[in-house]
């Protein structure tokens, strides 16, 4: 099992408090689907993502982003069984939804620049580490079905 210190503990609580999830969620997937392009293959039903200004006016991106963050907060707040917590989304993503895994590294490396925007010079290499490493036990959390 991950060992989470009671810094880290306090730094992952304290940058959930901040997230807006519909918000950073949505910025987060929009930015995902624009610096990856080839992710727009899976939400072929969204509409128009053809570029930065109908990505960030689709509501259909601006919803999924709030689930996809929403999933995440609740990992953040069930640190000690996060790959439980995640056991039944990685399962549709493995076997429903076929999504090639390393796609949750560049959604966890979209989310820190969008934090890093939101928080500014708060956001300081120690928090980014604990957000990183984080983001490291929730990518291998989702992905665990692929194994
Ligand atoms: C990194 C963490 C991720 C988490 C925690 C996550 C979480 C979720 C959640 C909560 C749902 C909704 C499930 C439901 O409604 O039952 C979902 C659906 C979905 N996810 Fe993910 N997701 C992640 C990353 C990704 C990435 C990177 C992609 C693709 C590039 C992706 C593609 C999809 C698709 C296509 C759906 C179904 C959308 C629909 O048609 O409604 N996910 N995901």
């Amino acid at each position: 099992m991950v060992h989470w210190t009671s810094e880290e503990k306090t730094t992952i609580a304290s940058v959930f408090g901040k997230v807006d999830l519909e918000h950073d969620g949505g910025n987060s997937l929009g930015r995902l689907l624009l610096v990856n392009p080839w992710t727009q293959r899976y939400f072929s039903s969204f509409g128009d993502l053809s570029n930065a200004s109908t990505i960030a006016r689709n509501s259909k991106v601006q919803a999924h982003g709030k689930k996809v963050l929403g999933a995440i907060n609740n990992a953040a707040h069930h640190l000690d069984t996060i790959k439980a917590t995640l056991h039944d989304l990685s399962d549709d993503h493995a076997n429903k939804l076929y999504v090639d895994p390393e796609n949750f590294r560049r959604f966890s490396e979209v989310f820190v620049i969008v934090l890093a925007n939101k928080l500014g010079s708060s956001f300081t290499p120690s928090i980014q580490a604990a957000i990183e490493k984080f983001f490291a036990v929730v990518v291998d959390g989702v992905s665990h079905s692929y194994h």
